[in-house]
C-alpha cells in the first residue's frame, strides 16, 4: 500500500527553480513514470519522495503520513520511509553471493515489529511500536526465496555476481531492492545501460514484476517509448514544470501542448501551420500545405474565444504566483519544428488568433489515389512491417507510416490525404491544443 501525494513542491538551487511547484498524486499500485528530456527534474523529483533531497517547499506524504512539509518543519529521513530504489548503477557487492547480496540488507532490518510470515513477506504490525528483534536466519531464507522467485534467479544463489550476465545481475539487483518489502519502488533509468534486446525484456519482466507485487511503481525515464509501454500514467515534466499528467494514450491522442505532442510518438508527430477562423458552424476554415484550403471539424464543439481566454487567465493565474526568488531558467512556449525540404527564413509577424498548427501523426496519413493533396516519394524506409515514408508537398515534409510490405520509389507521385478524428489543433500563439477533430482538405 503506498500513496503519494506531493503538494507544491519547490526545489530550486538559487534563482533555478529544478522543480517548479510540483502538485501530484501517485495512487496506490500505480506504475508511474517521470519523463522528461535530460535535465527538467525527473531524478529531483523522485530524491525529494524517496527522501534523498530536501525540496525547498512543499509537503510530501505517504499513506497520509507526512513525509516532509517545510512548513512545519518535518523531514522524515529516507531509511525510516520504507521505500526501495534501483538505480542506473545498481553495483552489486563483487566479494558477496548472489544470496548474500539480496540477503544483505535484512540482517539489519531490526524495525519495529517486523516478521516473516510462511510465504517469506516481512509482516509490520500497526503501530510499528513493537520491540524490535533482527529476523532470523530461517527468515531471511524465506524473504530471499520469495524475492529469488520473483525474478527467476532461484537456480543462481550461490554464484558471484561476475559470473552473472547483465539481465541476471540486473535481476538479483531488483530482488535485493524488493527483499526488506519497501511500499513504494523507486526507479532511475534502470535500463538505460542495457543493450537493447535486453532492454525490451526487462520492460516486459517490469511490468509482470508490478503486477505480482503490487506494489507502487515511481519510475524514471527519458525514454517515451519505455514510458508509454510500461506507465499505468505518465507525468511529463519539462523546464520543471509539469506539462500534463495522464495515461499513456491520453497523453498521445490528448497532448496538452505542442510539446508534449512532439515528446511522445515514434517517428514524431507532424508540424503543419495553418491560419484561418472559426466558422458559425463550429469548425475551423484554414489555409495550408501551401496555399490549399482545408476545414478542421473538432470531434468536441469548442469556441476558440473560451478556448484563449481560459489559456489567458490560467497563464495570468501562474504568472501572478509568489516566488522567492526570481526564476532564472524562465519558461517558454515550445517552438515546433516544421519540416521542410530546402530551409527558408520565418515570416517576421506577431502570431495572432487565427496562426494554427495542425498536428498530423504519421499513421494519420493515408496515401490513396483518391487523396486530395498531391505529394511526392521523398524518402521511404520498409522496416518489413511498415514503410515511414517521407512525403514532399511543395517545400513541406510529412512523415507517414504505412504498414505491409508496400514498395516506393523515391519521386514517385502519390496522392494523400488525413484519416481518423484524432488530428489536432494547437494555438500557435500558446502553443496549447484546442481540439482533435477530423481534417479534410479541399
Ligand atoms: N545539487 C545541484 N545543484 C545545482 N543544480 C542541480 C543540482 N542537482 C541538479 N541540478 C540541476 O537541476 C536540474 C534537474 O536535474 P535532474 O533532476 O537531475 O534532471 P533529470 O533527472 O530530469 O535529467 C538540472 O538542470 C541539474 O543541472
Ligand atoms: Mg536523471
Amino acid at each position: 500500500m503506498a500513496r503519494i501525494e506531493l503538494e507544491h513542491v519547490t526545489k530550486r538551487w538559487g534563482g533555478y527553480y529544478a522543480v517548479d511547484d510540483l502538485n501530484l498524486v501517485i495512487e496506490n499500485n500505480a506504475f508511474v513514470t517521470l519523463l522528461g528530456p535530460s535535465g527538467c527534474g525527473k531524478t529531483t523529483t523522485l530524491r525529494m519522495i524517496a527522501g534523498l533531497e530536501t525540496p525547498t517547499t512543499g509537503r510530501i506524504t505517504i499513506d497520509g503520513e507526512v513525509m516532509f512539509d517545510s512548513d512545519l518543519g518535518i523531514n522524515v529521513p529516507a531509511n525510516k520511509r520504507r521505500v526501495g530504489f534501483l538505480f542506473q548503477n545498481y553495483a552489486l557487492w563483487p566479494n558477496m553471493t548472489v544470496y548474500q547480496n539480496i540477503a544483505f540488507g535484512l540482517s539489519n532490518i531490526n524495525e519495529s515489529g517486523a516478521a516473516v510470515n510462511e510465504k517469506g513477506e516481512i509482516v509490520r504490525d500497526e503501530t510499528g511500536k513493537a520491540p524490535a528483534r533482527k529476523l532470523t536466519k530461517e527468515e531471511i531464507r524465506r524473504v530471499v526465496d520469495r524475492v529469488s522467485a520473483i525474478v527467476k534467479i532461484g537456480p543462481f544463489m550461490d554464484r558471484y555476481p561476475s559470473e552473472l550476465s547483465g539481465g541476471q545481475q540486473q535481476r538479483v539487483a531488483i530482488a535485493r531492492t524488493l527483499a526488506p518489502g519497501p511500499r513504494v519502488l523507486f526507479m532511475d533509468e534502470p535500463l538505460s545501460n542495457l543493450d537493447a534486446k535486453l532492454r525490451l525484456e526487462m520492460r516486459s519482466e517490469l511490468q509482470r514484476l508490478h503486477l505480482n507485487t503490487g506494489s507502487t511503481f515511481v519510475y524514471v525515464t527519458h525514454d517515451q517509448m519505455e514510458a508509454m509501454t510500461l506507465a499505468t500514467r505518465i507525468c511529463l515534466i519539462e523546464n520543471g514544470v509539469l506539462q500534463q499528467y495522464a495515461e499513456p494514450l491520453t497523453i498521445y491522442n490528448q497532448p496538452r501542448n505542442t510539446f508534449v505532442a512532439d515528446f511522445v510518438g515514434n517517428p514524431a508527430v507532424n508540424f503543419v501551420a495553418a491560419r484561418g477562423a472559426q466558422q458559425a458552424d463550429g469548425s475551423l476554415a484554414l489555409e495550408m500545405l501551401e496555399g490549399r484550403k482545408a476545414i478542421f471539424t473538432p470531434t468536441e464543439p469548442v469556441k476558440t474565444q473560451d478556448f484563449f481566454q481560459q489559456v489567458e487567465e490560467e497563464q495570468q493565474a501562474a504568472d501572478s504566483k509568489k516566488r522567492e526568488a526570481e526564476k532564472t531558467n524562465k519558461d517558454q512556449i515550445f517552438q515546433c519544428a516544421i519540416a521542410k525540404v530546402e530551409e527558408e527564413p520565418e515570416e517576421d509577424r506577431e502570431l495572432d488568433e487565427e496562426d494554427w498548427i495542425v498536428g498530423i501523426r504519421p499513421e494519420f496519413i493515408r496515401i490513396s489515389d483518391q487523396g486530395a493533396v498531391e505529394g511526392e516519394i521523398f524518402s521511404a524506409m520498409p522496416t518489413g512491417m511498415e514503410t515511414t515514408v517521407k512525403l514532399r508537398v511543395g517545400n513541406l515534409l510529412l512523415t507517414g507510416v504505412v504498414f505491409g510490405g508496400v514498395i516506393y520509389q523515391i519521386g514517385q507521385k502519390v496522392r494523400l490525404d488525413f484519416e481518423g478524428e484524432n488530428l489536432m489543433i494547437f494555438s500557435r500563439k500558446n502553443g496549447r491544443r484546442m481540439a482533435q477533430g477530423t481534417l479534410k482538405v479541399l
